[in-house]
């Protein structure tokens, strides 16, 4: 899968990020997981590495900018679809909740809902903490009298909520259609994972990008600015720069292809020639027209999303979704760990 699944592991680093004056060689600077991820998603004969090493700055920034492209409909088709429905949310959910949010927060969505929601507290979880406090520190400028408890952690990893939420209602959030970005497997151990944070009682509002015409999906992956191939080749211009590599990025080709057996779009880096280039010491060799997979994003109907929660320990309450059924936000209810049949 391109995602790590939940795993057991205690992951809650607090100031874990180096200081500026210590300037280590690349290869001593680099994170290992990323290093053993390349070099053995490298190693093929299918090549892949895991979509989570796009977002270091660079990425993170190219991203950014994908949300705000004509062809990548879902942040804009989503936004406005939780300006419609967020009343409807923030009746069912009550006020005096503990938001959870599973990523740092986006500037536009997140507002929006704590806005109507009217919550006690607010957790963003997210790996990156320079972006996580950048981005609380912004929030708390305009809810001057909300608790806002940003927690530096892996969210696929096990996690301790602050002693503050405990006796709060809990309320998830995770928009994006991020889940997409896993395989089934993987989306099952996360969703189930969150519902054991969460706890008993929690709701879930979690967004999912639709199945539509493979033109429209192909654009939003293939913009004519180019910025998701800037996206996609920043992983090689990374390794390179992290990794002690010499991968000739101008010899690779962003592509974007519809794979309709896993409904998914999958993105890939294509050789255009052969190559021969070297990481962290080691050599690999591609021919002409060979492939590294570099990203799943999946798409679903309906009764696909419903069924993926409900496997994930989620009961679907109410489904709100635009006109043109492009993109659909759930709200979800934690379900009982004992149910008859
Ligand atoms: C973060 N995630 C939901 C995006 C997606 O659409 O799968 C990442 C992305 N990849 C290319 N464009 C955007």
């Amino acid at each position: 899968g391109v995602c790590a699944p939940a795993t057991a592991t205690f992951s809650i680093r607090i100031n874990a990020g180096r200081s500026p004056d210590c300037v280590l060689p690349a290869m001593f600077d680099a994170d290992p997981q990323f290093r053993a991820d390349v070099l053995s998603g490298l190693a093929g004969p299918r090549r892949a590495i895991p979509a989570r090493w796009f977002y270091d700055e660079r990425g993170s920034e190219l991203f950014d900018e994908i949300t705000r492209l004509p062809e990548y409909y879902p942040t804009r088709t989503e936004t406005a679809l939780l300006a419609q429905c967020r009343a409807d949310v923030a009746q069912r959910v009550g006020p005096g909740t503990a938001v959870i949010e599973f990523g740092a927060g986006s500037a536009t969505k997140t507002p929006l809902l704590l806005e109507a929601v009217a919550p006690a507290a607010y957790v963003p979880i997210d790996i990156s903490g320079d972006y996580l406090r950048d981005a609380a520190a912004a929030l708390q400028v305009n809810f001057p009298l909300l608790s806002v408890i940003p927690i530096e952690a892996d969210f696929t990893e096990a996690m301790t909520l602050p002693a503050t939420v405990d006796d709060m209602p809990r309320l998830g959030f995770f928009p994006g259609s991020t889940i997409g970005n896993f395989i089934p497997r993987s989306a099952v151990n996360f969703l189930r994972h969150i519902r054991d944070v969460l706890g008993e009682g929690a709701q879930l509002l979690i967004g999912f990008d639709r199945i539509k015409p493979v033109d429209i999906l192909i654009a939003a992956y293939d913009d004519a600015a180019g910025v998701t191939a800037a996206f996609n080749l920043n992983l090689l211009e990374r390794i390179n720069r992290e990794l002690d590599g010499n991968i000739p990025v101008n010899a690779f080709a962003h592509r974007a292809v519809w794979n309709d057996a896993e409904a998914r779009i999958e993105m890939h880096l294509e050789a255009l020639q052969d190559i021969s280039f070297e990481v962290a010491g080691q050599r690999f060799n591609m021919a002409a027209g060979e492939t590294i997979h570099t990203e799943n994003s999946h798409k679903y109907d309906l009764r696909g999303l419903r069924l993926l929660l409900r496997a994930g320990g989620w009961t679907p309450v109410v489904d709100y979704s635009d006109a043109g059924d492009w993109f659909t936000l759930v709200l979800a209810q934690a379900a009982p760990y004992h149910r008859a049949p």
